[in-house]
């Protein structure tokens, strides 16, 4: 008699304990300190300031819970995450082109993101230039999300559980659009690439092999005034002479700017990561960085640009070369940083 009371205490106990404990390890919690932002020292100074903004571990959640959520779409299926995928550092691998709400393919490659604080400008032509308006554009357009930022508003004010994660990110239970905003900021503004073994080489943690140390010089050469290190982008618009795509007709910059010069000038992307970016290109027209590297040999000799000119021919050897710098750009840091991904299904929140 005795004994069975306290097996059935002793049941209680640890029965209570598991309970506790799994409050205090809940899958998602996030400190203070990993949401600290830390700014490599060989970076410029970011565009976008955190100080109208500041990061707290309750905004964050937020902002990832709405990246994962469908909630953001007009019939509850594509996420921000659907389209933007952890493992190919928020690229799309699966698609040329974005794949968006009743399999609706949109007219532009999916880019990474990483290292958004530091962009001036955002999207293929620039069309956006403020972090925090970038949402406006998938959650908004057809092809992506399709739903209206009124409707979001309201799917969430009917949600509980948003109410009381708007209320710890922003002291009370208001959800406006410019804090959704702002939450999804601090989210995608934390996604910072900086430890890839070529960042591990400049910080003396780590040497490179002969081929990617070949590989760098050949970079700094031929590759470097666009793609430029550190950011590996100059953050300008460039034609890197691929044809374009008659059926897309896709006009780059020309079409935000209305200006002829601008035509079929596109953002310069990062090349952090682009081991596992691909497709490639604005348009995913390549799938393998052979491919663009063969694009870079041959189309050099007729390119309108002195940077592309001075790529020249080059032979098998420099593309083996290239491609093993280009690799030691993959971050798995970054890549595998669990603070990006959700465990707990944001469905659960509704
Ligand atoms: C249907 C696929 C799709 C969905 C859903 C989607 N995106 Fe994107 N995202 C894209 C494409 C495609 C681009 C490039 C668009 C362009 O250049 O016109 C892009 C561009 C971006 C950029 C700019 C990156 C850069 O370097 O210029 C950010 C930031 C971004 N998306 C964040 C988000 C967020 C946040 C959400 C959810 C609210 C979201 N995306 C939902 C496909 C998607
Ligand atoms: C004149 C500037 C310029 C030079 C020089 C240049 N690039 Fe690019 N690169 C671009 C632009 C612009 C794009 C995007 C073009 C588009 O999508 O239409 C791009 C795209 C890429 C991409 C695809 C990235 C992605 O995420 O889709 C890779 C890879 C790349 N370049 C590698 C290189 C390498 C390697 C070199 C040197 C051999 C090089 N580039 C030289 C401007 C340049």
């Amino acid at each position: 008699m005795k004994s069975s009371r306290l097996v059935f205490i002793v049941a209680v106990l640890l029965a209570v304990l598991a309970v506790a404990l799994s409050f205090s390890t809940a899958p998602n919690a996030i400190s203070k300190k990993e949401v600290a932002l830390r700014l490599p020292k060989n970076f410029p100074k970011p565009f976008y300031d955190f100080k109208s903004n500041p990061i707290t571990p309750e905004g964050f959640t937020l902002g990832r819970a709405l990246f994962y959520d469908p909630i953001l779409s007009q019939d509850s299926t594509i996420s921000c995450a659907s389209c933007h995928q952890p493992f190919a550092a928020f690229a799309h691998i699966d698609h040329k082109l974005s794949h968006g709400i009743d399999n609706r393919i949109g007219t532009r490659n999916v880019p990474a993101l990483q290292n958004l604080i530091w962009k001036d400008d955002f999207m293929w032509d620039g069309g956006v230039n403020h972090l925090e308006v970038q949402p406006i554009n998938p959650i908004t357009s057809k092809d992506e999300m399709n739903e209206s930022l009124k409707n979001v508003l309201t799917k969430l004010h009917r949600s509980q559980h948003y109410k009381a994660y708007f209320k710890s990110a922003f002291k009370d239970s208001t959800i406006t659009t410019q804090r959704l905003f702002k939450a999804l900021a601090q989210f995608t503004g934390l996604m910072v690439s900086a430890n890839s073994k070529y960042d591990q080489y400049l910080r003396k943690e780590v040497q490179l092999t002969e081929m990617e140390q070949k590989g760098l010089l050949l970079f700094n050469q031929k590759c470097n005034s666009c793609h430029t290190a550190p950011l590996f982008t100059n953050n300008a618009f460039a034609n890197n002479g691929l044809p374009p795509d008659t059926a897309l007709n896709d006009l780059g910059r020309g079409k935000i700017t209305g200006k002829k010069e601008d035509d079929f000038l596109f953002k310069i992307p990062s090349l952090r990561n682009v081991e596992v970016t691909y497709p490639y290109m604005h348009d995913g027209r390549f799938s393998k960085l052979s491919q663009v590297l063969n694009h870079y040999s041959h189309t050099s000799g007729s390119a309108n640009n002195e940077p592309l000119k001075n790529i020249g021919t080059l032979s098998d050897d420099e593309k083996v070369e290239l491609t093993a710098f280009l690799k030691t750009l993959t971050d798995k840091t970054f890549l595998t940083d669990k603070r990006f991904v959700i465990i707990q299904s944001p469905s659960g929140m509704r």
